[in-house]
């Protein structure tokens, strides 16, 4: 409350007010850009340096890159508009934006149920994000003691993992999913950072993170892109990045490429919703969103062409799969020149964006138990961390001692699924479109216009453009996607 300390007067009306509400003055940004970017930072994560990749491979590349950055100019930045609105206008966690944005439309308080899906879907994520972050711990230490070891041999400048044959090093994920122990303790350590960070609060805790880990994620980025444009096989990346063959692009890939552009932009969990809670100033939604969708492609673009003139140099498999970034990567860093450096450093880029979007999603639910609960902060932060860090030991034993175990089995879309998998599907096919629809109808459809209008800053033929984008194709597209991912018989596949 440093800032408040000021004149007599003022404190007085504070604690009048403090105790007309029984609560003190709800935390916010110290400044738009500070929103910026903790809201890049929720954004950037494994979504764009371990699944974008993964997918643009196994999708045959150019046509699904160019549908996908379609996706998140078309939908996804409407949607991110509409997020933070209702947050900037509700001032409160995302059930109770969404229940006041409600109030002042003259529409019904139920709308605010969609808010309560995003939060159980937030606190989802988290669980099994903490278990795939801990992979990329494990790696953290791996790369790090070779590296070490590299120092000590008096060749810092060696490549990765010297001496150890190509099964070796792809076996390590095998090790490690075998081994539940290891799995728990690196799953321990990154949710405990997470909560340690949201226990903090928005200034000292999540703000802070984001203007430490921001800055240096993008150093590392720019860094090992430009040496891979050295090192690597650029004119092959970017040939199989942006060259379309657009038979590739069948209705299953727009589909994953759609979820993905939802996924990575953090909608439909109420991320923004709640991160938009706390800006206090005048927003200027238009430039603020447009900021943090290119930020988030742009990071996505960078990480492809970061990772595939790698892979490429050495003549690996670009559509490895989700184990692209674990298995193979480790194995080009051998041959490559610097090789153990460069690996470590981009382990820490990993390890360092998904900081930053786990604390954004432990962040929903953590607001909500303060907000509905009346919670304190540490209780809030608390439950929904230990609570997640629980459901997150079941996802990491469904690689070992519960590998039978298929959660959704008698559900034909889930019948395959491991624990994990289960989860990511079902909220990323389900939960995540679901919300990123019920948002594009509540603010196209029943929002105030004036309301809107003013909150967002928006006007002329950029506010007729969004309108028409959240109204109509929003709704189309992500119920499209929603009954093609539920029934993907109708796709005929
Ligand atoms: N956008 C994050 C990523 O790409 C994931 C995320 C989803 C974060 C939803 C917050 C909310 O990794």
């Amino acid at each position: 409350m440093g800032r408040r300390a000021g004149s007599a007067q003022q404190e007085g009306i504070f604690s009048d007010m403090v105790a007309a509400t029984g609560s003190t003055e709800r935390e916010g940004w110290s400044s738009r850009s500070a929103f910026i970017l903790a809201a890049i930072g929720a954004a950037v994560g494994l979504g764009n340096v371990w699944r974008f990749p993964t997918l643009a491979g196994e999708n045959g590349g150019g046509a699904f890159v160019l549908f996908y950055v379609a996706c998140v100019f078309l939908l996804g930045l409407p949607l991110v508009i509409s997020e933070i609105f209702l947050g900037r206008t509700g001032q409160d966690d995302a059930v109770g934006s969404i229940r006041k944005v409600a109030e002042r439309s003259g529409a019904s308080k139920n709308w605010s149920a969609f808010g309560v899906m995003g939060v159980v879907a937030a606190f989802l994520i988290v669980s099994f994000y903490s278990v795939v972050a801990g992979w990329v711990l494990y790696y953290v230490g791996v790369m790090g003691a070779d590296f070490a070891s590299a120092v000590l041999s008096g060749d810092p400048l060696r490549g990765a993992l010297v001496g150890q044959s190509q099964e070796a090093i792809q076996g390590r994920m095998g090790d490690l999913f075998g081994n539940p122990g290891l799995l728990l303790a690196m799953h321990f350590a990154f949710m405990g950072v997470t909560l340690f960070i949201v226990a903090r609060g928005i200034g000292s805790g999540i703000e802070t993170a984001a203007t430490i880990l921001m800055p240096m994620f993008f150093v590392l980025l720019v860094g090992i892109t430009i040496y891979g444009a050295f090192v690597g096989n650029m004119g092959d990346a970017v040939a199989f990045l942006f060259t379309p063959d657009w038979s590739k692009l069948d209705p299953p890939a727009m589909n994953t490429a759609l979820g993905q552009a939802l996924f990575s932009l953090s909608l439909g969990v109420a991320g923004l919703i709640t991160y938009g809670s706390y800006i206090k100033g005048p927003a200027g939604l238009g430039p603020t969103s447009v900021t943090i969708a290119f930020a988030d492609t742009g990071v996505a673009l960078l990480a492809g062409l970061m990772i595939f003139p790698i892979v490429f140099a050495v003549g690996l498999d670009p559509a490895a799969g989700p184990t692209l970034v674990f298995q193979t990567l480790p194995f080009a860093f051998q041959t490559m020149p610097a090789g153990a450096l460069i690996g470590l450093l981009f382990f820490l880029l990993i390890l360092v964006a998904a900081v930053t979007s786990s604390i954004s999603l432990l962040e929903v639910p953590t607001a909500w138990g303060i907000g509905e609960m009346g919670w304190s902060r540490l209780t809030s932060s608390l439950v929904f961390g230990g609570g997640a860090f629980l459901v997150g030991i079941a996802c990491l034993l469904g690689y070992n001692v519960w590998s039978e175990v298929r959660p959704l089995g008698f559900w034909s879309l889930f019948a395959e699924k491991d624990i994990l998998d289960t989860v990511d599907d079902f909220t990323g096919k389900i939960m995540l479109p679901l919300g990123a629809f019920f948002t594009a109808v509540f603010v196209g459809w029943r929002a105030d216009r004036k309301l809107v209008q003013e909150m967002t800053g928006l006007s002329g033929f950029w506010l007729s453009t969004w309108r028409f984008l959240i109204a109509w194709l929003c709704p189309l597209a992500v119920g499209t996607i929603l009954i093609t991912g539920l029934f993907p018989q109708v796709l005929g596949s």
